[in-house]
């Protein structure tokens, strides 16, 4: 086999996991159909996303259109929430899982926050941790990915879910939660979304961030929040004041996508197209190395391990440059108040692209430049 660098740094769907084609067609309707529409700016005024796609998205999640913001993909949705949350507060402190989306942690920076780090275990947040914290400051928010997080592909258990429900109640913190892989299981039965779990838990706030990225397609850009009557409507002039207008045409096509159910063809298609290189990446891990991994995924893009290495990470990442491996560096997915266990490298190893000898290949290279000291 004659494997060149292979490539554990990039967490995007497969060129075969996108219905391209399908896309095309939809689009090239639309254009035909409504051109008036799709070239000028959608309605001026609090303007929460297109109708239809708002109508599609509200019954996808099985929640009032109503309740529904469009954005352009879900970091949009991450920083105008972050705008939203964090305007009246003086340095405030927002948590987050360590490790969680790097992406995420600049942006709450970028908006004046204080982000700080509750360990990630096997099934979500360590809670006698969270219960501590809790005790000396409440949060802004709580951020957290709880269905196959980036990057470690850890799901927050059903209990777990529940308590966290239950301490937004009591101490009255908002809770975001990421779900852009929810709907990417392979096998199990999905846990309750926080957002259902708040809707009958009185005085819970939780706020749903989703995205079509991972389950149809990311140059669409689309993703949105689901939130309280009044959240879409704080978003949407916050929103104007920024980009004035979405662009309609990827909303529309995002739209007849959902309608024509091409969202669920697409979802049955690539989570059989992923489940066997998940299957391959957590047994390649295991043979190698044992079970160092932080949980067995059952879905989502990624597998995560904290590697013993016998060196720093710096030169354990030059190691697994020079063995032909392009990783993310694991640190930084970890905020600065926190860190991965000493003597121990993280890696998120995303496994969607990889097929099974390449992803192997990979693992092997792995232990090679684990082994290596200075
Ligand atoms: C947890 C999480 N949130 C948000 C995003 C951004 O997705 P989008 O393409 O919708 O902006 C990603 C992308 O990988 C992600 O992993």
């Amino acid at each position: 086999m004659t494997v060149q660098t292979v490539h554990f740094s990039r967490g995007i769907p497969p060129r075969e996991a996108i219905p391209s084609t399908a896309i095309a067609g939809l689009t090239s309707a639309v254009l035909t159909a409504e051109p008036d529409r799709v070239f000028q700016y959608a309605p001026i005024g609090r303007h929460t996303g297109d109708q239809e796609l708002r109508e599609q998205l509200g019954k996808f999640h099985s929640v009032d259109p109503d309740r529904v913001f469009v954005t352009n993909g879900s970091l949009q949705a991450l920083d105008l929430l972050a705008a939203h949350l964090l305007r009246d507060a003086s340095e405030p402190q927002v948590l987050v899982e360590a490790p969680t989306y790097d992406r995420a942690v600049q942006i709450f920076r970028r908006h004046g926050a204080r982000v700080s780090g509750v360990p990630l275990r096997h099934d979500g947040l360590d809670l006698d941790v969270l219960r501590e914290r809790l005790r000396t400051e409440v949060p802004a928010f709580l951020y957290v990915i709880p269905d196959f997080q980036n990057p470690s592909g850890v799901t927050t258990g059903e209990d777990k879910r529940r308590e966290l429900v239950r301490l937004s109640a009591e101490y009255g913190f908002t809770i975001l939660e990421d779900i852009p892989y929810r709907e990417l299981r392979f096998s199990g039965t999905a846990p309750t979304p926080l957002g259902d779990l708040a809707a009958s838990a009185d005085g819970a706030r939780v706020l749903t961030i989703g995205s079509l990225s991972k389950v149809l397609s990311p140059g669409l850009r689309v993703g949105y929040v689901i939130g309280p009557p009044g959240t879409p409507h704080a978003l949407a002039v916050l929103a104007e004041s920024i980009y004035l207008s979405p662009a309609p045409l990827l909303q529309v096509v995002a739209a007849r996508a959902l309608a024509d159910g091409l969202v669920r063809q697409n979802l049955e298609r690539i989570r059989q197209l992923f489940q066997p290189r998940h299957d391959a990446a957590v047994e390649a891990v295991r043979q190698t190395f044992g079970d160092i991994h932080l949980c067995i995924p059952d879905g989502g893009y990624y597998v995560s391990v904290h590697l013993p290495i016998r060196t720093d990470e710096e030169a354990f990442l030059a190691a697994a440059r020079n063995e032909g491996l392009a990783l993310t560096r694991g640190s930084a997915f970890y905020p600065v108040d926190s860190a991965p266990p000493p003597g121990t490298a993280f890696l998120r190893l995303p496994f969607q692209a990889l097929d099974p000898e390449e992803f192997a290949e990979g693992v092997r290279r792995l232990a090679a430049a684990a082994e290596q000291a200075v």
